[in-house]
């Protein structure tokens, strides 16, 4: 295992999956929190930080001590802070460094083993190191910085090294080989931290948490829950009990393709249709924010009752991933904010169940990948990101069963259409919006006065910032046709061509 001290950059959970990528287990910890050490910490990184090492409040760890126990590879502000510390000079730099450099190699160490005597590098950097403390070998230079790459002598206990520039980033074109030789060469990591030993270790250890006692799920019918609960499936079989509810919000036919896709899996899981249940508390509300509210409230209604219905359940499963719980350095301060995230509106509170999170120290490729691993359909590993609230939130305005079957029927020609023409897995997120105007059209010699309806599709890394997705022109004239030829009450088509940010992906 590798511990990545996180000083607040942006690009530290991209060294988390950089070393992951290499097969090696890692956790990101705020730089400020005690160190764990145990049997498989093999060694330390130091992240990148919006923070100069010359400022006042620069967040600060004793890189010197950590060498005693530890290999230490300092990315960026990690290496400043390594270089200063030890007796080197970092300056603000005349110019600031941003962007592609070439890096040029200067010596031929373990850590830039196979790399090419110049490669690009990726440099995001502010201060710049000018003099190694003494006894630092350097390694290599890019043509505006006299100090890229360095390691310390041998006066350390362990193999100390500084990078200026960020091997994470894509666009260090040899970054990765140069993190795979520090985890393998310097600190002896194996790489055997695959999908198929995750599975394994996974699920004895839910074996040692479970035991024989029962545990509840909601199943979405989402990638999350759906490989949280093969792998607790795996560990205890029939002691697992799925909820799956219809809240008359989802996709066309979803409820029962996704009992379809559970039943193939052999998971037992329970499908709940509460459909009227949900209809009726909807009725009438327009406000985006109270229909969330009502959507989150009566599922947990709806779950709560069904729980009750299991004798002696003790633990509660959930698909909970890293992102969601990964503790971050706010560059506001350095105070340290935790995101807590509940993929189906929260826990009940009546409820004190014990919490089964397999995927908690998950990124979202690592669980599709864990997911193919266990034998679960490509297509549902694929699937789009699906807020919880539904088509609640793509209904806008009041929500009626007839503007439910209207957008359900045009959503999934859209998606159908994306399928056909292999532009599904080429779009992060897609789906149709039903806007609570009408206007005039003409169908034959008929004058007709219907819905509009929004087609949304995006492309996005994370959701947190996305792009509207440049479909071809004539896929998006044979959908709108589609649409207004096959469902009755939508007279116009309109495609959504707005960035997040400004605009969001959702409407409401
Ligand atoms: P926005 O609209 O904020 O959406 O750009 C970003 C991503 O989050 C999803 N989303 C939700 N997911 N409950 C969810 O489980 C919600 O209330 C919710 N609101 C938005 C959205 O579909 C997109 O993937």
């Amino acid at each position: 295992k590798i511990l990545i001290l996180d000083f607040g950059s942006q690009y530290t959970q991209l060294i988390a999956r950089a070393v992951r990528e290499a097969n090696v287990y890692c956790e990101i910890t705020p730089y400020h929190k005690p160190i764990v050490k145990d049997e498989f910490l093999k060694g330390i990184i130091l992240s990148g930080s919006p923070f100069s090492v010359n400022d006042a409040n620069a967040p600060f760890v004793d890189v010197e001590l950590l060498t005693k126990s530890l290999p230490v590879l300092g990315i960026c502000y990690g290496a400043q802070l390594t270089a200063k510390q030890l007796g080197g000079r970092v300056e603000k730099s005349e110019k600031r460094e941003y962007g592609r450099a070439t890096l040029r190699k200067k010596e031929d160490d373990v850590l830039l083993k196979d790399v090419s005597d110049v490669s690009q590098v990726w440099m995001s950097h502010a201060d710049t190191i000018l003099e190694l403390p003494k006894g630092f070998e350097l390694m290599a230079v890019t043509d505006s910085i006299p100090i890229a790459a360095f390691r310390a002598n041998g006066s350390y206990d362990h193999p100390l090294y500084g990078l200026q520039f960020h091997p994470e980033v894509y666009h260090s074109t040899e970054g990765k080989k140069i993190l795979k030789n520090f985890l393998m060469d310097i600190c002896g990591c194996k790489g055997e931290w695959t999908p198929a030993s995750f599975v394994n270790e996974t699920v004895d250890a839910l074996k040692k948490q479970i035991g024989n006692r029962k545990v509840i799920m909601a199943l979405s019918g989402g990638v999350d829950s759906t490989v949280a609960a093969t792998l607790i499936h795996r560990a205890i079989g029939k002691n697992l009990f799925g909820i799956f509810v219809d809240n008359g919000v989802l996709r066309k036919d979803e409820f029962q393709q996704v009992l379809d896709t559970y039943a193939t899996i052999g998971l037992n899981v329970k499908g709940v249709d509460a459909r009227e249940h949900f209809y009726t508390k909807l009725a009438g509300k327009s406000n985006p924010e109270e229909k969330r509210k009502i959507i989150g409230g009566t599922f947990i209604e709806v779950f709560d009752r069904e729980a009750h219905t299991i004798e002696g359940v003790e633990l509660l499963g959930q698909g909970t991933i890293y992102p969601d719980v990964i503790e971050s350095v706010s560059v506001h301060g350095p105070s340290v904010t935790i995101k807590s995230h509940h993929n189906v509106g929260g826990l009940p509170d009546t409820m004190k169940l014990e919490l089964v999170e397999p995927l908690r120290y998950l990124f979202k490729d690592e669980v599709r990948r864990v997911g193919a691993e266990l034998g679960i359909p490509a297509d549902l590993l694929n699937r789009h990101p699906f807020p919880g609230p539904g088509l609640a939130i793509r209904i806008l305005g009041e929500i009626t069963e007839e503007k439910v079957d209207l957008l359900q029927r045009a959503d999934a020609i859209f998606i159908n259409g994306l399928k056909e023409h292999n532009l599904y897995d080429k779009v992060w997120q897609a789906g149709a919006i039903l806007l609570p105007v009408q206007s005039v059209g003409v169908m034959g010699d008929e004058r007709t006065y219907e819905f509009t309806l929004a087609l949304r599709a995006v492309t996005s890394v994370d959701g947190m910032t996305a792009d509207w997705a440049h479909l071809p022109y004539e896929f998006l004239a044979h959908i709108s046709n589609e649409i207004i030829n096959k469902v009755r009450g939508i007279n116009r088509v309109v495609y959504d061509i707005s960035s997040k940010p400004p605009a969001t992906i959702e409407w409401e």
